[in-house]
């Protein structure tokens, strides 16, 4: 296997950055998460690059939901990144770091009367709406506060993409947004009242994205939608919110795309129309999650007992489907390394499981490894994004701790949660 993004091989050993990952192991134990920050970093920094050169307003706003650990957020946050949240939580992490409110997205399919008016005090830069409900939920609560709205529409254009069928989001059998008689209904109604600032046209079509062709439809229903906005109500946007979706590459097979190649080909489709049909000053907006910081985070495991039952060899680890759900839930792949023995030949094929009492904690099967041991160490690679997001501490298990690396330096940024920790919003048990 070509080596990984994040490791760097040094005296016959593995590393994260310049730390040496069995160092990372006999300090803070397993299961341990761990992140490389000059990975984020150098992720952050090349779509930055290869939009801005296409369009000097693009405000890059990182989808909380993929990994919200504050000193993440922080690191984005000082790299000049804004916040997509979906969530009042969410909110309230981008509060907590010092985002400013403009670079604040907020979106939602079902966002509660308490969240929204938690968005519109906050008066974030950007409230996408995905109903007409909401609208009106909506000038409601800003007539009530005395607050104007930045207000969007998400929009759903019926695109296909391919990937798996719980993270496709922008085709007419979802629940998401607002199909396009709605949505231009949405409009007219915004436009009539004070207390909203009609602004922002929104689409995110899914997630684990391979191909720019889907990103290039939707931009150009997007645009097509926006000049009939023009046409009829003469009203020109001036946020054009392209959402996420960017994929990584999680198997050698899948083929990713650069953020070069996305922004030559969907930039251009937008930036034709500023000036025109899009307001002068208008900034793109862009919401990558996975992308930013998928491949920047591996789950450390240990082996605990390796068994055979009739012709399946099982490895049988300390990390579960409570630490990383996304094989049991999506039959994602995430590959897997050996960290002791990361340059042995892969002679014997294994299923590697955790500790969870459910036939669906399997990481992967009939997977080709070394000879694995009780006492080695796995890293489980590309867990940074929707790991720790979506960990649980299903059979009472505390979640693991995070350590940040960069370059020589390691800092935890999350310590590993106490079995007190599981139970702390108990009550009347006594
Ligand atoms: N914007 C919106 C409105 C979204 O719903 C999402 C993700 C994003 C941005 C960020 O998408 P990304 O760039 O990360 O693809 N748990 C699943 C992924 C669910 C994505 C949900 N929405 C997984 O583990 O694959």
């Amino acid at each position: 296997m070509s080596l990984h993004p994040i490791f760097n091989i040094k005296n016959g050993e593995l590393y994260v950055e310049n730390v040496r990952v069995m160092d990372l192991v006999e300090k803070y134990g397993t299961p341990l998460h761990v992140i490389s920050s000059n990975r984020i970093k150098q992720k952050y920094g090349e779509l930055y690059s290869a939009s801005t050169e296409y369009w000097k307003n693009t405000l890059i706003c990182y989808a909380y939901k993929a990994n919200p650990t504050l000193a993440i957020l922080k690191l984005l946050h000082g790299l000049g990144a804004g916040a997509e949240v979906v969530s009042a939580g969410e909110l309230y992490a981008a509060r907590l770091i010092g985002v400013k409110h403009d670079k604040i997205v907020f979106n939602g399919v079902s966002k509660s009367p308490s969240e929204l008016s938690d968005a519109i005090s906050v008066q974030v830069g950007l409230l996408n709406i995905e109903s007409l409900t909401e609208l009106k939920l909506i000038n409601d609560i800003a007539s009530k506060l005395n607050i104007q709205v930045n207000l969007g529409v998400r929009i759903n254009f019926d695109v296909p993409v391919r990937t798996h069928r719980y993270i496709s989001t922008g085709m007419k059998f979802h629940k998401f947004g607002l199909g396009v008689n709605e949505a231009f209904e949405a409009y007219k109604l915004a436009l009539k009242s004070k207390r909203i600032r009609v602004r922002g046209i929104h689409v995110h079509i899914g997630s684990q994205i391979l191909t720019v062709y889907p990103f290039v439809k939707a931009s150009n229903n997007l645009v097509s939608f926006a000049e009939k906005l023009y046409e009829t109500l003469k009203l020109r946007l001036d946020l054009i919110d392209l959402g996420g979706g960017l994929g990584i590459q999680y198997s050698l097979e899948d083929k990713t795309f650069s953020p070069q190649e996305y922004c030559k080909n969907v930039f251009p489709i937008i930036t034709e129309k500023i000036g025109t049909i899009f307001d002068d000053e208008s900034i793109i907006i862009l919401e990558p999650g996975r992308y930013l910081v998928g491949d920047a985070g591996i789950l450390l495991t240990r082996v605990n007992y390796v068994k055979q039952i009739g012709d399946i060899k099982w490895v049988l680890v300390d990390a579960g489907m409570n630490d990383l759900i996304r094989p049991a839930l999506y039959d994602a792949l995430h590959r897997i390394v050996v960290v002791n023995k990361f340059d042995l030949p892969s002679v014997e094929r294994y299923s590697v499981s955790g500790p969870i009492c459910e036939s669906a904690d399997v990481f992967v099967r009939d997977y080709p490894l070394p000879k694995v041991d009780i006492g080695d160490i796995l890293a489980i690679l590309d867990t940074g994004a929707y790991g720790i997001s979506m960990s649980s501490q299903y059979n009472c298990r505390p979640r693991a701790p995070i350590v940040m690396v960069e370059g020589e330096d390691v800092k935890l940024i999350r310590r590993r949660e106490t079995y007190a920790d599981i139970f702390m919003c108990d009550l009347n048990y006594r």
